[in-house]
């Protein structure tokens, strides 16, 4: 065993004493006990975490920050929309595209014969209010009223399927309370949602702040399918580059995956329909605009703290939570996907929305969502999701009565030739998405506090990447952020030991970023050269105490 190996091992052996069962401070829940976690014990040991409900600057519009609420009476604990007058007569590339705009119409056949321009909100209306649905036939042919273009194309037999598997008593709550409930939450959309709301177009760093009433009032109206221009797949559509957002396609084909996403859906709308949250949540879409030196970096590494147990959500309060997302945010929460952020949009379904006015993600972005409730608990994962009950989101709220709740999502690249991963300009690109993500020099809301990232085995999944690699890619981007990490390996209790060892290692070396980036490019080099025959951990290892130049 090779000398670093053994001083490692050395290392490694006291660490786990220092994390033995009970570390967990008495007031925290521990994450995991004993050989589940390793690293920093104690909050202390991770630097001072962010106060929860953290400082945040007063709540104010500016150039760059859209508020859809009356600034003045949040400050009293009032959350109010604002009104815009004669919102039905805008229609702009800019902005999201109303259902109840004026430009909005269709094409009536009246007595068999005529053909009457009408205003399309009339009949949504129409279409929509009603005390009760008497099948979910019914609600299909009232979402194709409004929707005739696509009336032959979308199928229901989904949504047919899951409400033919319900027992009658959840059947006729649907069809009898919550349905109805939901389309007058729909309805409101001229009271609720007013005030033009900007599209976070690519290179745009902007954000918006809304009320998680005027989300549920956009989501319903999602549900419903009623937001126009939408609903297009061709390549040159005019939403081409954004995501999805009516939900038609979660109707189209049964299966157990849409059937726990649509309860997970409905127990998201039974609860904001009996008691709507009175908060707010700000979507920022962050561009990076300087990329880091990384060759030169001198940051060292931060604290780490690794669990084999637990997941990102379940966090700490105020830790910053990564969505392991697709450039299109959300990627198929309204289709067939059900990993990582899917189940994120789904148990915390105000996210959804950032899918109505979200471009997609370059490589220099990402989206902040502050704020975002949750409201399901789950179980499994893919094909094994399961929802399991209501949940009651007792995180407490900031001064702009926020929930202490915030979420990045950060795109990493999808390897088709997993190879392609050990590149330096992959690896290059990784890190600058994650620090886009970590940093706060980029945010359009100044953030005071850098409380540790909640993390994981990011891009290894779907995305089919090196866990071990993306371990330390993330490492050195939350280094360059200066914030400390905490990562879940998810399970894998021999990742969870390898990605710590490597941190200790690391630190005891006292390596920068730069030195490390170094290393990585030198594997990166003799890697394509030759088989990856050697370990990338190994080889850190063997390189990193030589000195430059010297690999
Ligand atoms: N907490 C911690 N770790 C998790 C969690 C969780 N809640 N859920 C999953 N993981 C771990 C698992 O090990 C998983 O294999 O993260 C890994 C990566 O998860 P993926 O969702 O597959 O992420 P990624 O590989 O980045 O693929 C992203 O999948 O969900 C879609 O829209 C998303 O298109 C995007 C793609």
């Amino acid at each position: 065993m090779s000398a670093d190996k053994a001083n490692t091992k050395g290392r490694a052996e006291e660490n786990i004493s220092a994390t033995q069962p009970g570390w967990a401070l008495p007031s925290e829940k521990p994450h995991c006990s004993g050989e589940a976690c390793l690293g920093a014990a104690r909050q202390e040991e991770f630097g001072k975490p962010a106060p929860c409900p953290p400082e945040v600057p007063p709540l104010k519009p500016s150039a760059n920050h859209t508020v859809c609420v009356q600034v003045s009476a949040v400050g009293l604990g009032i959350v109010l929309p604002v009104q815009t007058p004669n919102a039905a007569e805008i229609w702009k590339s800019d902005y999201v595209k109303m259902p109840f705009a004026n430009h909005c119409r269709q094409t009536r056949t009246v007595c068999f014969v005529r053909h009457v321009e009408v205003i399309r909100w009339l009949v949504i209306k129409a279409a929509l209010n009603k005390d009760r649905f008497e099948s979910s036939k019914h609600l299909e042919n009232a979402i194709k009223e409004y929707n005739q273009k696509y009336a032959h194309l979308w199928r229901f037999s989904g949504l047919h399927q899951h409400f033919d598997q319900l027992p009658d008593s959840e059947r006729q709550y649907l069809l009898g309370t919550l349905l109805p409930g939901m389309a007058k939450l729909a309805l409101q959309l001229p009271e609720q949602c007013s005030k033009p709301i900007p599209l976070l177009k690519q290179r745009r760093a902007h954000a918006i702040t809304m009320s998680q009433e005027q989300i549920a009032c956009l989501l319903a109206n999602a549900f419903f399918c009623t937001f126009p221009h939408r609903n297009s797949t061709q390549p040159n559509s005019e939403y081409h580059s954004f995501p999805d957002i009516n939900f038609s396609r979660l109707f189209a084909n049964f299966s157990q995956r849409m059937s726990e996403k649509l309860k997970t859906i409905f127990c998201y709308f039974s609860m904001v329909t009996e008691n709507m949250p009175t908060g707010l949540v700000t979507f920022q879409r962050c561009c990076l605009n300087d990329s880091v030196d990384w060759r030169r970096s001198p940051c060292k590494l931060t604290q780490l703290r690794v669990s084999s147990e637990g997941r990102i959500e379940e966090e700490e309060q105020g830790e910053l939570q990564v969505d392991f997302a697709s450039p299109m945010v959300g990627g198929g929460v309204l289709g067939s996907g059900l990993v990582q952020e899917e189940i994120r949009f789904l148990i915390n379904p105000e996210l959804i929305v950032a899918r109505l006015f979200t471009e997609k993600l370059a490589d220099n972005e990402c989206l902040v969502i502050t704020g975002a409730q949750r409201y399901s608990e789950y179980g499994g994962y893919s094909d094994s999701y399961r929802w399991l009950r209501c949940h009651n989101d007792e995180t407490p709220r900031d001064s702009w009565l926020r929930r202490c709740t915030e979420i990045v999502a950060i795109d990493a690249l999808n390897f088709r030739n997993p190879m392609d991963q050990y590149k330096i300009c992959y690896l290059e690109r990784e890190l600058n998405k994650a620090y886009c993500g970590f940093s706060t020099a980029d945010r359009v809301i100044l953030a005071r506090h850098k409380p540790a990232v909640a993390t994981g085995n990011w891009g290894c999944g779907a995305f089919k990447g090196d866990a071990k690699l993306k371990a330390l890619i993330q490492i050195m981007a939350a280094a360059q952020a200066q914030r400390d990490v905490v990562y879940f390996t998810f399970g894998d209790t021999a990742l969870m030991r390898s990605i710590k060892e490597m941190h200790q290692f690391l630190q005891g070396s006292n390596v920068t970023v730069g030195r490390l980036y170094d290393v990585l490019e030198k594997y990166s080099r003799k890697a394509l050269g030759v088989s990856m025959g050697r370990d990338l951990y190994e080889f850190i290892r063997s390189n990193v105490a030589c000195p430059k130049g010297r690999i």
